[in-house]
């Protein structure tokens, strides 16, 4: 049985750092890509090992791999000239935390799901019970020959896998299609939810929607009303969310952060929080989830123009009023089908449990993130997050400091639990 990568409660601050960490790299040109994850793996503080298949040896630098990783790379000779008196295929396996298989392979892929182990890196896969994140890369002809469709889907069953399916867009061969393997950026956060969370994919068959980052209110095409949100929370939601199995909907204002594309996580993006409300209403019938971690901004100008105004009339229009925008998460509740269950978030300063409990209260919510905004290392654009779950009945839990990611992890598991089975 392989095992789970961790309890995301007792996670260190960068659930990558101090892991040992195995980058297993398989014959497809994507491979050019893994010097650099490999750099900010060992950036991160990850102890790094790599292994190449023959294949691969010929595509990407082990040069450039062993000094990235700070270790020698293991090539397919050392299986045969390693003599130490374990083998090393039993050794690396053992030693491995995590494996990121990346990229795999059509033959890899053939290889670890046939059970053939006539690699060194095919045969570490057959004995390693180290989670695995899998990132397929291959011309778009290949990746749809029944037998590798066959294989890929065999390996959705395999327990300790996270597959990362390839995207589409222009390949190295000067084909247009799927086969692209998943951005960096992925692997990265991938591999920081299989640390943080493992890879059970319990939110498999629900559909979860999410509202991210600022909206702005626009006086003119010069001036708006908006607010400090990146929508690093949300979009880390909505992400954790879809490498746990949901079909993900990210409806989203102007975002600081760029949401690392993910195969069933569709952007939606808006701009006022008139917009955000009516995607909101229009993808809401399908969701068994909402997150409301949108900064809705809230106020608008009573009379926005679409033209811009000189500095005199600027400052009549701002004296000529606001109108409050509508509680979209209120609304929301208003209309939900039977079943559908909804979080919200608060971000405030001050005494936060009692301006949050009424916040709960006037919403009615299922559950409500309270995080302070008003200390060092939490809230808005920060990596870090902290604050209070206030919940059905009298439900109040502490969610100690943690990277974003250990907190969007946390939420789900709250929300999922509400969901019925
Ligand atoms: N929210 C919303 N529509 C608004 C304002 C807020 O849906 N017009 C949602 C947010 O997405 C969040 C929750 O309500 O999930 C709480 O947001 P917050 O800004 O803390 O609440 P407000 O009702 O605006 O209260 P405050 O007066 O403290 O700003």
């Amino acid at each position: 049985m392989r095992s789970e990568a961790g309890d995301p409660a007792a996670s260190p601050a960068d659930p990558l750092g101090g892991r040992r960490i195995l980058v297993a790299i398989s014959g497809s040109i994507a491979a050019v890509k893994l010097p650099l994850v490999v750099s900010a793996l060992a950036k991160r503080g990850a102890l790094v090992r790599c292994v190449l298949t023959p294949s691969a040896e010929r595509l990407v630098s082990p040069v450039a791999l062993a000094s990235l990783s700070r270790q020698p790379v293991l090539l397919e000779e050392d299986q045969w000239s390693h003599g130490a008196p374990r083998p090393l295929h039993i050794e690396l396996a053992e030693w491995a935390e995590l494996i990121l298989l990346a990229p795999l392979s059509a033959t890899s892929l053939g290889r670890w799901v046939h059970g053939l182990g006539d690699t060194l890196l095919a045969s570490v896969l057959l004995a390693s019970e180290a989670p695995v994140l899998a990132a397929a890369a291959m011309n778009t002809s290949m990746w749809g020959a029944p037998s590798v469709s066959a294989n890929w889907q065999a390996l959705q069953g395999f327990e300790g896998v996270l597959p990362l399916g390839p995207q589409a867009g222009l390949l190295a061969c000067d084909r247009q299609g799927e086969g692209r393997m998943a951005e960096s950026e992925a692997l990265l956060l991938a591999l920081e939810s299989l640390a943080v969370w493992g890879w059970r994919r319990d939110w498999h068959g629900r559909r979860l929607l999410v509202s991210a980052g600022p909206t702005r209110e626009h006086l003119d095409p010069a001036r708006c009303l908006t607010n400090p949100s990146t929508g690093r929370m949300g979009v880390l939601l909505a992400q954790a969310a879809r490498l746990r199995g949901a079909q993900v909907d990210l409806v989203h204002g102007p975002l600081a952060v760029e949401p690392a594309w993910l195969d069933g996580l569709a952007c939606h993006p808006v701009t006022a929080a008139a917009q955000m409300q009516e995607r909101l209403i229009q993808l809401q019938p399908g969701a068994d989830a909402i997150a409301m971690a949108a900064a809705v901004a809230d106020h608008r100008p009573a009379q926005p123009r679409a033209e811009k105004r000189d500095k005199t009339a600027l400052a009549e229009a701002m004296a000529q009023g606001w109108q409050e925008v509508p509680d979209l998460l209120t609304d929301l509740v208003a209309r939900r089908p039977p079943g559908q269950r909804l979080l919200g978030f608060a971000a405030q300063s001050g005494d936060v449990l009692p301006q949050a409990r009424a916040k709960l209260r006037r919403k009615g919510c299922d559950l409500l993130f309270a995080n302070p905004i008003d200390r060092p290392g939490a809230g808005f654009g920060s990596a870090f997050n902290q604050g209070w779950l206030l919940g059905p009945g009298e439900r109040e839990e502490a969610i100690e400091a943690a990277p974003k990611l250990v907190v969007a992890h946390r939420l789900l598991s709250a929300l999922g639990a509400l969901l019925t089975p």
